[in-house]
């Protein structure tokens, strides 16, 4: 997740259980321009195995280049290739999840990434939505396409872009994917709890599934996942005290990965709300953290917390994260009449590294 996965974050989450944790999306442009940001972003924990990481693209040429680069740099294990990205300023110009509509260049960028990851045997996934809208629907192919292409997995975000992240993901459309693929399917879209994910998988057949939004503020939905998937029934329900000694250490985490307080404590507070949701802390405590600059003061805040309060269950299962509403897909002229016109869309690379 772009603005979040970083170094710091996925530590904190490795900490707690066992997964595939992905590095932040770096641009496949950035990354073969060498941009000391997308570098940097480019980098793992010393025991950080495997290394995955997400590239975004929309040229073959250069996507192969920025795996090629990866590959014998020896920078990653593993590849995952994203086109889900909504966000109009993209779609408008044929990029992120208005692409594989395009399903000629679609393959060609897979086939791109495929081909450079080989000799080193490192694989590539892809990471998709439904498709543009419900009258405009790929992921079937798509999953078609990238698996025929040699893509290692599919996972499906169960929204087309016109939902963006608004209301509940379709996982009746992971089933179809799961019927139609021999390569194995992720199913994404609403895991807010580890039993969400042990009925995802039940409902669908899945192989496995992602998490995005679930884990804001909650890292410790990876151990609730472990216990899940080996049968185990205990879910963490940290009190305020524990949840602060988590906030706590993703401070220091960031402030560390980051190389100086003010930049890791300006980061760290993007969290702050999600780790306190429904807890019952005063609007000015919560401020305070919400805009912390030192660890310092984060350390003196946090030790104002209540340590005895219970977790607040009642935030279990509900959304967090962005919720934004269903929105017009903005789309490049004449994209949806040909959609075996492969010439790569102007401008449809993200300048910078983001999602
Ligand atoms: C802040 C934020 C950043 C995201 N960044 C990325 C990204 O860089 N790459 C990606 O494939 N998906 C990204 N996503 C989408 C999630 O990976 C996931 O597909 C989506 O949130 C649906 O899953 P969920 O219901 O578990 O959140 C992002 C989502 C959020 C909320």
């Amino acid at each position: 997740m772009a603005g979040i996965t970083n170094v710091a974050f996925r530590r904190l989450c490795r900490e707690q259980g066992g997964g595939l944790f992905v590095c932040e999306m770096v641009t496949t442009r950035a990354l073969v321009e060498r941009n000391p940001r997308a570098m940097r972003m480019v980098v793992f924990d010393a025991g950080e195995r495997p290394r995955s990481l997400q590239l975004y693209g929309v040229d073959p040429a250069v996507v192969g280049a920025a795996v090629r680069l990866v590959v014998d740099s020896d920078l990653a294990d593993h590849i995952d290739l994203n086109f889900g990205c909504p966000v109009p300023k993209v779609t408008r110009k044929g990029g992120g999840a208005a692409l594989p509509w395009r399903r000629r260049l679609f393959e060609r960028i897979v086939r791109a990434a495929v081909t450079a990851a080989a000799p080193a045997g490192v694989p590539v996934t892809v990471k998709m939505r439904k498709g543009i809208d419900d009258d405009h629907l790929t992921y079937l192919e798509a999953g078609r396409i990238a698996a025929g292409a040699g893509a290692a997995a599919v996972a499906l975000h169960a929204r087309t872009a016109a939902q963006r992240y608004s209301g509940t993901a379709d996982w009746a459309a992971i089933s179809a994917l799961k019927s139609a693929l021999d390569v194995p399917v992720l199913g994404n879209g609403d895991i807010w709890e580890a039993d969400d994910a042990v009925r995802m998988l039940a409902e669908t057949g899945a192989d496995g599934v992602v998490v995005g939004r679930g884990c804001l503020g909650r890292p410790w939905l990876f151990a609730d996942l472990a216990a899940a998937f080996s049968g185990r029934t205990e879910r963490a329900l940290p009190s305020l005290g524990e949840v602060a000694a988590i906030m706590r250490r993703h401070g220091h985490l960031l402030v560390q990965w980051f190389g100086d307080e003010p930049h890791g404590c300006a980061d760290f507070r993007k969290h702050v709300a999600w780790y306190l949701k429904g807890f019952p802390v005063g609007g000015e405590l919560r401020r305070a953290l919400a805009s912390v600059a030192s660890l310092a003061e984060l350390d003196d805040l946090l030790g104002k917390l209540d340590a005895d309060v219970a977790y607040p269950v009642e935030v279990l299962g509900q959304p967090r994260g962005r919720t934004n509403s269903p929105g017009k897909v903005y789309l490049p002229e004449g994209w949806l009449t040909d959609r075996d016109a492969d010439a790569v869309p102007d401008g449809a690379e993200l300048d910078d590294s983001g999602g």
